[in-house]
């Protein structure tokens, strides 16, 4: 079987595409640095400890397994916190991940998947983001992302490292399988945190800023079921086996739904109340991010299954009522 590095693959998107990459035949070799992940969610293939800054040890890696491709998922991308600490982010993420190329040109490996952001667009006055779409990134997080994509076209000209970039939208949910989830600590994104709130385990939920230019006065964002987003991975992957070249896609779903929005479907999918206060903006956020999805779906035949809201929320509540990590 083939071997594909996955950094990353002990957290919540990288889990998830070990198992989608081990169910469609390759062998995910996670390397992770358990700084946000969870040796615990490693269960389709090796696991191998390391920091993506540590080029002695990356080599080692790359030499043991010869991965034939990367999905580099490893990345910190809390937008409040990267407008607080932006150094971490140009360290961890930017430095990161040139050391990591650097070191797949060195072991010949070409092809390389790469976690990226609608937040390298930035706010764009309500429009629905397409591919070619101004990257205009509003904070640190959204930076680094853009400027690893930079690095990547320039790595293609000089070496041929191939890749193709997918531009998250909001990933939400979990297996449905229960073998794998969203487990962060400490927590920031709004569904997990809400379920929090509904579960008891916090007081209520903040909405973060009341006042946006959008219908309801919350923010809108663009949701996409991680089964789904983990799929387009693997189909990723087969685009650069068959040689297809580099290539972006947005990976959402082109619907949005406003933070009021997300927690009354909270309330009715999981038939409780949702504690809720009303807070003061947070620094960084975008007031709508949309993705039109036309290119993922046309050109690499992506099918998104479960992104239905009340979907990714009844996964997310099932995994949240039993699953959780230990170190
Ligand atoms: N929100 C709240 N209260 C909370 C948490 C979040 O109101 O307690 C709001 C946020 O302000 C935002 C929305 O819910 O409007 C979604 O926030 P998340 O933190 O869940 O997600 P973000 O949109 O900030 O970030 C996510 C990913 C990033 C990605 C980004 C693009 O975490 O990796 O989408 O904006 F880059």
């Amino acid at each position: 079987m083939t071997n594909i590095l996955v950094t990353g693959g002990a957290g919540y998107i990288g889990s998830h595409a070990c198992k989608a990459l081990r169910a469609a035949g390759y062998i995910p070799v996670t390397y992770d640095n358990l700084s946000t992940g969870w040796e615990d969610a490693v269960k389709f293939g090796p696991f191998e400890k390391g920091d993506l800054t540590d080029r002695a040890r990356l080599d080692q890696v790359f030499a043991a397994y010869q991965p034939v491709a990367i999905m580099h998922f490893a990345a910190l991308s809390q937008v409040g916190e990267s407008m607080r600490e932006p150094g971490l982010y140009w360290h961890n993420n930017v430095a990161g991940s040139l050391t990591l190329l650097q070191a797949a040109v060195q072991a010949g490996c070409k092809d390389i998947v790469f976690s990226s952001t609608c937040a390298t667009y930035g706010d764009q006055d309500n429009v629905v983001l397409n591919e070619d779409s101004k990257q205009y990134p509003i904070n640190a997080y959204g930076a680094s992302k853009r400027a690893i994509e930079d690095m990547l076209r320039d790595f293609e000209v000089a070496y041929g490292l191939n890749h193709v970039v997918f531009r998250y939208f909001n990933v939400a949910g979990a297996d449905p399988d229960g073998e794998v989830g969203e487990f962060h600590q400490p927590e920031t994104h709004l569904i997990p945190l809400m379920l929090d709130a509904i579960d008891g385990k916090r007081d209520a939920l903040t909405i973060f800023g009341t006042d946006y230019d959008t219908p309801d006065g919350t923010c809108i964002r663009d949701y996409v079921h991680v089964m789904d987003l983990v799929d387009a991975h693997v189909l990723g992957v087969k685009w650069l086996e068959e040689g297809k070249g580099s290539r972006v896609f947005n990976l959402g779903t082109g619907s949005g739904f406003s933070v009021r929005e997300v927690i009354d479907h909270s309330g009715a999918v999981t038939n409780r109340d949702v504690p809720v206060v009303e807070g003061p903006r947070r620094p960084g956020d975008c007031t709508k991010l949309v993705s039109g999805s036309t290119r993922a779906k046309a050109e690499l035949g992506w099918c998104p299954k479960r992104s239905h809201l009340d979907q990714m929320i009844a996964d997310a509540w099932r995994w949240h009522q039993a699953g959780h990590y230990n170190k």
